[in-house]
């Protein structure tokens, strides 16, 4: 393994997307656009596979859940009826110093995180020094690890209580009081705690007087929402079922760093689950169970992902967790889960006027259902892919290697088809190999080079087969086979590439394991 240093590691992760085809800044050729990335050829690839792993999760595999795929403007009512005029706001505040400007829940939540730190190194330090050390009587106990807890515990409650109240100006204080200092600046020079909204609006309309404010949709969920009532009734659904779709979203995000972590235009996959109310809990901890294990089966490390309880929730929700995975820069969100309950579907009851209820027959009786939501961002989901899939090797002998292992099912091409020299009828041979293939698997042809080089680019690219004709099999139709991970060759025959790679590069080989 390479010993990169964990700051450059991340670094390296973008460079790779740029010059292997799976990332490019917005509009590059004009210095590009902050917090906006367009997929290149490979990219392109990959989120489709990731899309289509999700969706087939959801629609294909559960007899229950159906998708649709709504507009991205919706009539403006929807925005006000959902919350999102008057609450979907980031607390800002600026440093005088330096002009920077910040989130203020985010500068809290990293001296939170510090604080924990702490106590981990604490942690690790006595692990360190007893034998059968237990970590649960050591971290109730020793005094310095529970005055840290203590600390938490009351900033969390005094930003909880500040949040739910809108107090800004409490906010501002606990910031201060936490003595945050700017990262930039190093000052603690802090103008006061604003609001600020995230979404986009534009004008619909050619005539100006007839113009009216649109949005462009900040989540994908409330074109399910307007939608329930419709599907309801033409899929004939019966309660429990649940709603899927993906698409894109728009938010004005301030803190637009870490790539595509956090972008002003991404997509979101998201599943409105409708349920008896009193019920909602139970599917609340089955969806919690089952999108952790969605990930899981990916295979890129079951100690990448955590679950994190949300102490601030949402002002639709009852209960809200997140799926947070070991990004480059820590453990972050990737995944929500919330249990929305009646909030939305009676906000557009009242907006619009129109009665969204289900008559269960079971009870005999009509109500507004509860809703569990699990809302995943594919870009997101694309970048702890790579960045878990992303390695630089040292091989024995000193040689080097940077190699993706991406889930074969996910990555770009399944197989290349290398002829061992550009001669004697091997090319014919591998481009008719490839000609069989592509019907049922994405497969690429590579001539260029020695066999050694063409390896390492479709290492790069996270290739998991090379598949390579050279003399032997115009006498026997067999070729060699090399697994992109152990690097190991063997010889099969040509007529079994193809179930070969789908046994081990369809969706069906994750899709068996939920
Ligand atoms: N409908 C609920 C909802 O939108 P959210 O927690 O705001 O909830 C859900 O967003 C997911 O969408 C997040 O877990 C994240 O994966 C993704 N997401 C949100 N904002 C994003 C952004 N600015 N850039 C990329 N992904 C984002």
């Amino acid at each position: 393994m390479s010993s990169v240093k964990p700051e450059d590691h991340f670094k390296n992760i973008i460079s790779h997307c740029k010059e292997y085809g799976y990332i490019f800044p917005s509009s590059e050729i004009y210095d590009g656009m902050s917090a906006v990335y367009d997929y290149g050829q490979n990219g392109a690839e990959l989120k489709k596979n990731i899309r289509e792993y999700w969706w087939k999760s959801m629609v294909q595999m559960h007899e229950n859940i159906v998708g649709i795929d709504a507009a991205i403007f919706m009539h403006p009512t929807t925005w006000k009826a959902s919350g999102h005029v008057d609450a979907f706001n980031d607390p800002l505040i600026d440093n005088k110093d330096s002009k920077k400007r910040y989130r203020a829940d985010v500068l809290i939540e990293e001296h939170v995180a510090k604080i924990e730190d702490k106590i981990n190194k604490e942690v690790e330090k006595a692990a360190k020094r007893f034998e059968n050390f237990d970590v649960a009587m050591f971290r109730s106990t020793n005094a310095r690890v529970l005055e840290y807890q203590k600390k938490i515990e009351e900033i969390n409650a005094r930003f909880k209580n500040a949040m739910e109240a809108n107090d800004l100006a409490e906010v501002r204080q606990i910031i201060v009081d936490c003595e945050i200092v700017d990262p930039i600046s190093g000052t603690r020079n802090w103008t006061d705690v604003r609001q600020f909204n995230l979404m986009f609006s534009t004008q619909l309309g050619s005539v100006s007087e007839e113009a009216s404010t649109v949005y462009l949709r900040p989540e994908t969920a409330q074109g399910i929402f307007v939608n329930y009532l419709n599907v309801q009734k033409t899929g004939r659904m019966k309660i429990p079922f649940g709603i899927a779709q993906t698409g894109k979203a728009f938010r004005n995000e301030i803190v637009a760093r870490q790539f595509i972590f956090r972008m002003r235009e991404f997509e979101q996959m998201e599943m409105q689950f409708f349920v008896r109310p009193g019920t909602e809990m139970e599917w609340y901890e089955y969806w919690k169970k089952a999108r952790l294990n969605w990930h899981l089966v990916l295979g890129l490390g079951a100690d990448k992902y955590r679950y994190h309880d949300h102490i601030k929730l949402a002002h639709y929700a009852n209960a809200a967790c997140d799926i947070e995975h070991q990004f480059p820069f820590g453990f972050k969100e990737l995944e929500g889960i919330h249990s929305r309950t009646d909030f939305d579907l009676k906000q557009h009851e009242q907006y619009s006027g129109k009665k969204l209820q289900y008559f269960d027959p079971e009870l005999n009786q009509s109500y507004v259902p509860y809703v569990v939501e699990t809302s995943v961002g594919l870009d997101r989901l694309f970048l702890s892919v790579m960045s878990s899939a992303y390695k630089e090797e040292v091989l024995e002998g000193g040689d080097t290697r940077v190699v993706l292992g991406l889930p074969p099912a996910l990555a770009p091409f399944k197989a290349a088809i290398f002829p061992l020299i550009k001669k004697d009828g091997l090319p014919e041979l591998a481009e008719k190999i490839m000609t069989d293939l592509k019907f049922d698997h994405m497969v690429t042809y590579d001539e260029k080079d020695t066999v050694g080089k063409r390896y390492r680019r479709q290492d790069a690219i996270g290739t998991p087969y090379c598949i390579t004709v050279d003399h032997q099999s115009l006498e026997d139709q067999t070729v060699t086979i090399r697994h992109r991970d152990s690097m190991e060759q063997e010889r099969v025959a040509i007529s079994q590439l193809n179930s070969i790679l789908t046994a081990k590069t369809s969706l069906k080989s994750l899709l068996s394991q939920l």
